[in-house]
This record gives C-alpha cells, structure tokens and sequence, in this order.
C-alpha cells in the first residue's frame, strides 16, 4: 500500500487532529504517503484533497476541532456523489481510506467499501459517545469536562439566588454526555431520552429537597430527551414551583476547546491503529478500545445495536443528591 486518504466527518470532536496527525506519521513511518480530504465527504466529493507530510501536522496534538474541516455531506448521499468521491480518490492512487467521526460517516465509509471496492477503517469519535463496539469516543471526554467547567460557575449563581439551574448538554438521541456531566458535577437531576421523564415528579422532588432546606439545584437535561429540551421543562416547572428557575443551554461551546490528555491519548493510539489494521490487509472495520485494548469492529456493527446507556451509577447519584 503506497497511499492512504483521512478525512474527518459529522460534528467536530476535540482530539481529531490527535487522531490525524498519528495518521499521518505513523503512515509517514512505514513508508506510506497520506492524502488529507478537506470538508469531510463534502471535500471529498469536490475533489479538495492534498498530500500531508509529517511537518504538516505538527503543533496540533493541542487544538481543538479539525485542521481538515467536516462536513454533513448531502452530496455524498446520492450514488452520483459517491462515484465522484471513488474517482478522486482513484485519481490519486488511494488504496485505503481513514475516516475519523461518528456512526453516520462509517455508514459512508461502508458504502464506498461495498460500491468501489475501497478499503476502509473508521476511527470512533463524536462527543455524544455513541458508537457501539468501544467503550469511547474521542471528544467525549473533553465535552464532559468542559461542561462541568460551566455547570461548576453556573452552581456559584444559583446558590447565591437560591435559584434552580436546568442546564442543557448535547448528546443528539442519547443521554451519555448528560449522565456523566450530571454525576462528575454532583447534579441534583439528569433527565436523559433513555428513561422515560415524568415532569410531575421531577416538580415534587424539587420541592421536597427545598422544603428539606437545599438552597439550589442544578439538572442537567440530555438535548434529546423526551420530555423536551431544558428551556420548555423549565418554563414547565416555573409555572408550578415558587422559586425562580434559570436556563443554561450550553450547545457548541461543548464542542470546543484544547482536547484533554485522555482525548489526545484515544486519538493517537485510534490513529494509529486505523493505519495498522488497513496496512495488515483489514477493512471494512472500526477500530476500538474495550477495556484499554484496541479491538477490530466490523462497521455494520456499529449502527446494527444501540450502545446501552451505563445508568448503573444513577441509584448512587440520587442517593447523593440531598
Ligand atoms: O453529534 C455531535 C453533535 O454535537 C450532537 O451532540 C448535536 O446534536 C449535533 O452534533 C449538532 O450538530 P450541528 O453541529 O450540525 O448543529
């Protein structure tokens, strides 16, 4: 194999130019060039693609988001797109493709494995955590941490007003990102589309803890719950509590931001593994980590099951909450 092709795709992720630079250097390495795809499959399709040398990605372990860009391609959903992006990479002698993002870009992947007979290895990262077949995704640990950074300042002003805080965290269908927020930040409540929200009760525990004499409270609501997102659960609630009742919708800026150790260290190793395994012959699969091992998932895997939500530490959490 002679070259290989990156590109990163869906939402952004803190540690996805961790993952590109191991890409590419480790590929450097074992004597392999790599063709850097900007835009995702959007750039892909448009043909935006460049050789990177191993300087090219020095100094970007540290930054956040992706020095190659991403996209939600329509253009690559139509089998039009999808030839073109076969051609660009045929034009340029690719042999392999990595592609860093989230379930949606390795159904992308798969498609161009099954219709141009390319090989491909998906690399897991997308700060929702979502992707079955590894414990995690690179760009969630650093999106809890910059959450709890915000719910931690936002405590400081509703204990000062005694006033009741729902803060809003991303996860798209999923609860992970709220959950582990809600129990690093000690939250009074988490409401996650996993478990079925009963607004009643939530106003009754809230005044049961005020009338126990807690001066604030902080929830901390998953952007896809059911029940709604934070800013109609909380006008839901102010109409029927006598305390004020504020809103955080923290959005984007979870996005953000330097990536933590952990995220660096996920990126490199997934990186790298991405390179080895379509070098050693595989493809057509995802690289993850389960239990700090590096493990071969075949894409179709990946959106064939719903990861479970690890609500095992939920009991505890309430216990706490007092
Ligand atoms: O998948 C990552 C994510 O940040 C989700 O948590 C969120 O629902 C979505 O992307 C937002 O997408 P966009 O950046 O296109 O608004």
């Amino acid at each position: 194999m002679r070259t290989l092709a990156v590109l990163t795709s869906g939402g952004d992720a803190p540690g996805m130019n961790a993952a590109i630079r191991a890409v590419v250097r480790l590929a450097d390495a074992r004597g392999v060039r790599v063709l850097g795809v900007r835009r995702g499959y959007e750039g892909l399709v448009a043909g935006e693609a460049e050789v990177l040398s191993a300087r090219d990605v020095g100094n970007i372990i540290h930054r956040g988001g992706t020095m190659l860009g991403a996209s939600r391609s329509a253009a690559f959903r139509t089998q039009e797109g999808r030839a073109r992006a076969l051609a660009v990479l045929r034009g340029h002698g690719v042999e392999g493709l990595v592609v860093i993002g989230g379930e949606g870009s390795f159904r992308g992947a798969h498609t161009l494995q099954q219709e141009g007979g390319l090989p491909v290895a998906g690399v897991p990262a997308t700060i929702d955590n979502d992707v079955y077949g590894t414990d995690a995704c690179i760009g969630f640990d650093t999106a809890v941490n910059t959450a709890l950074d915000a719910i931690d300042r936002l405590r400081d002003t509703a204990e000062s007003h005694h006033r009741v805080f729902f803060v809003e965290v991303m996860g798209r269908n999923t609860g992970f990102l709220a959950l582990h927020v809600a129990l690093a930040a000690g939250a009074n409540e988490v409401l996650v589309p996993e478990i079925p929200t009963d607004l009643e009760d939530l106003v009754e525990r809230l005044m049961t803890g005020m009338r126990q004499g807690r001066a604030s409270n902080i929830v901390v609501v998953s952007e896809g719950d059911e029940a709604g997102g934070a800013v109609d659960i909380a006008a839901h609630v102010q109409a029927r509590v006598p305390f004020e009742v504020r809103v955080a919708v923290l959005g984007h800026i979870q996005r953000g931001g330097s990536p933590s150790a952990r995220d660096r260290i996920l990126g490199t190793r997934l990186g790298a593994a991405a390179v080895e395994a379509l070098l050693a012959g595989r493809s057509d699969v995802m690289v993850g980590d389960r239990g700090g091992e590096t493990v071969h998932v075949p894409l179709s895997e990946t959106w064939a099951h719903r990861r479970p939500l690890d609500t095992g530490m939920l009991p505890l959490m309430k216990a706490l909450a007092r």
